[in-house]
């Protein structure tokens, strides 16, 4: 790969930072989702552990879900957000030493998580199990990370804050609140903390947290990609601007009450559990609303969906993305999550957004930012880019058609009585019902993850053949 460097009167984008993160986000992806196949490989065959406490499923689920959403999710938005913020502002980083630091400083949280994880060291809130003392950490690199994009926001030369820019901003502001409340703790040991919360407090807390980290971390971030990269691809303007503000007003308003969902029947007051229950139901309108702009960005040009697997990858999230927030909203139904809960139909719908809505948009973003940070129009094998596609497409609907099947069979099995009032079906018959679905998902998991290894070898041919060379920032300010 050759290299050269900007030319001193030259400006150019700060785009060193933008390719570490792509990079960096193909690798945690094929990770993160070797870890997921592990763990549903153990749910199949739990004797896959092989009796090693680091390998235990307790230790590598929480593995999975930290890789996936900080690791993979979070480069993913780190690298966007640069390179939009950028595009959009027609200047260069603010302050790009930061911007390093926050790789550095990510990628040390990360490395501290797949050292810590395994051994079992976690504070036991889901989505937040990091040790005070990485808490600590990834509070001062949020800082430096929102240092750098508002400070580019400030220092844009344009008069207009595109659209996208709102979302990824939300994104951050939210990220750093929810992170700061939630993780507060009273640190016992360097390795040993307890929350500063107590009993359906921290409930509340940690659930406000783990709803937002959905709607702001793997939702209003992955919007800012999608306000950007569709346009792009499709190079249409955004279907309504107009929709696109009432969206991003209507999404962070609600988002942030939609939390007690995650307990109802518990012991927090009905009240809030029934109002978590009826901005779970609003949120349905701004997230089709959302979901209809984007899909929409391509009138007039679907015929571009038919040879372009870009466009495929960031059109279907979308239709993932509205699946997943029809279904979110009917499962906060008091009387549907009576059913639901506990069961897999909760990961089937998890997957739905995560699989379909968040990968599907970042590969999608990746396989448009990648050779663009390389100096090339398209991947070094653009046609593995649809193998990719449908390998992954496929891979999703086993794995989510499994789940939800498993998950209505287990709510009604678990449910089931007999005139005299005794259960039809132990535990363990629900557990040995649910086994062929179990290893359907191994099969669905196996394909996503196939098809992100195909990435991982097209992105390493891109690099091999590509350049890097500074992208100039043009001299006229026009629109992004
Ligand atoms: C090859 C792909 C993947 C496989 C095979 C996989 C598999 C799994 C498995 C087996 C679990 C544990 C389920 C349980 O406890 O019953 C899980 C949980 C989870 N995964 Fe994945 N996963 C994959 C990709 C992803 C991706 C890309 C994301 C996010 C962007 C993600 C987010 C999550 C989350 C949030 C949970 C926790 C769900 C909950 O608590 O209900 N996964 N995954
Ligand atoms: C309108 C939007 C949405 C609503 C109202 C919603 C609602 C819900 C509900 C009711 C649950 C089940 C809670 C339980 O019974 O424990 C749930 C779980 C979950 N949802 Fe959603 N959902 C939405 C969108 C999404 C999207 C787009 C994603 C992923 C990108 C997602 C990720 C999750 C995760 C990770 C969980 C599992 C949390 C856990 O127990 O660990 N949701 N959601």
């Amino acid at each position: 790969m050759a290299t050269s460097s900007v030319p001193a009167n030259q400006p150019a984008y700060t785009d060193t930072v933008v390719r570490w993160f792509a990079v960096a986000a193909v690798l945690y992806g094929i990770v993160g989702m070797l870890v997921g196949v592990i763990v549903a490989s153990q749910l199949a065959w739990p004797e896959l552990n092989l009796g090693i406490p680091f390998l235990s499923y307790g230790r590598l689920r929480p593995l999975h879900t930290n890789a996936v959403i900080f690791a993979f999710g979070g480069c993913v938005l780190f690298a966007t957000s640069y390179h939009v913020v950028q595009r959009t502002c027609q200047t260069r980083l603010f302050m790009p030493g930061l911007a390093l630091f926050t790789f550095l400083g990510w990628n040390l949280v990360i490395l501290l998580a797949v050292v810590t994880l395994p051994l079992g060291l976690t504070s036991g809130k889901e989505y937040a199990e990091l040790e005070w003392p990485i808490d600590l950490l990834i509070a001062v690199v949020w800082v430096a990370y929102a240092v750098v994009f508002f400070g580019t926001i400030g220092i844009r030369k344009v008069k207009h804050i595109y659209v996208a820019n709102w979302f990824f901003g939300a994104f951050i502001i939210a990220v750093a609140l929810l992170h700061i409340v939630n993780s507060a703790a009273i640190p016992v040991s360097l390795t040993k903390s307890y929350s500063a919360y107590a009993g359906v407090q921290d409930a509340m807390v940690q659930w406000w947290y783990g709803h937002n980290a959905v709607g702001f971390f793997l939702t209003a971030g992955f919007l800012g990609i999608m306000y950007y990269y569709i346009p792009k691809q499709a190079e249409r303007p955004v279907y309504s601007y107009r929709l696109s503000i009432v969206h991003f007003w209507a999404l962070i308003f609600t988002y942030m009450w939609a939390g007690p969902h995650h307990l109802h029947y518990t012991a927090l007051p009905d009240w809030a559990q029934s109002i978590g229950m009826l901005f779970s139901l609003v949120l349905l309108a701004p997230s089709w609303g959302g979901m209809i702009n984007g899909i929409m960005t391509l009138s007039g040009a679907w015929h571009k969906l038919r040879d372009d697997p870009i466009l495929k990858f960031l059109i279907v999230s979308l239709s993932f993305y509205g699946m997943s927030t029809f279904e979110g909203p009917m499962m906060s139904i008091k009387t549907v999550n009576a059913l639901s809960h506990y069961t897999d139909w909760t990961v089937g719908h998890v997957h739905s957004g995560a699989l379909g809505w968040v990968g599907l948009v970042s590969i999608g973003a990746l396989y448009f930012l990648i050779p663009r940070m390389l100096s090339r129009k398209t991947m070094y094998f653009s046609r593995a880019i649809e193998l990719h596609f449908w390998v992954a497409t496929i891979g999703i609907v086993l794995y989510i058609a499994a789940m939800w099947i498993a998950g209505v069979m287990q709510g009604l099995m678990w449910r089931a009585v007999n005139p005299d009032g005794t259960l039809v079906y132990s535990f363990v018959e629900s557990v040995k019902a649910t086994y062929p679905f179990y290893v359907i998902r191994v099969l669905g998991g196996l394909l996503y993850l196939g098809g992100m290894l195909i990435m991982g070898w097209n992105t390493v041919m891109t690099i091999r053949a590509g350049k890097v060379q500074p992208a100039l920032i043009p001299a006229v300010a026009a629109h992004a």
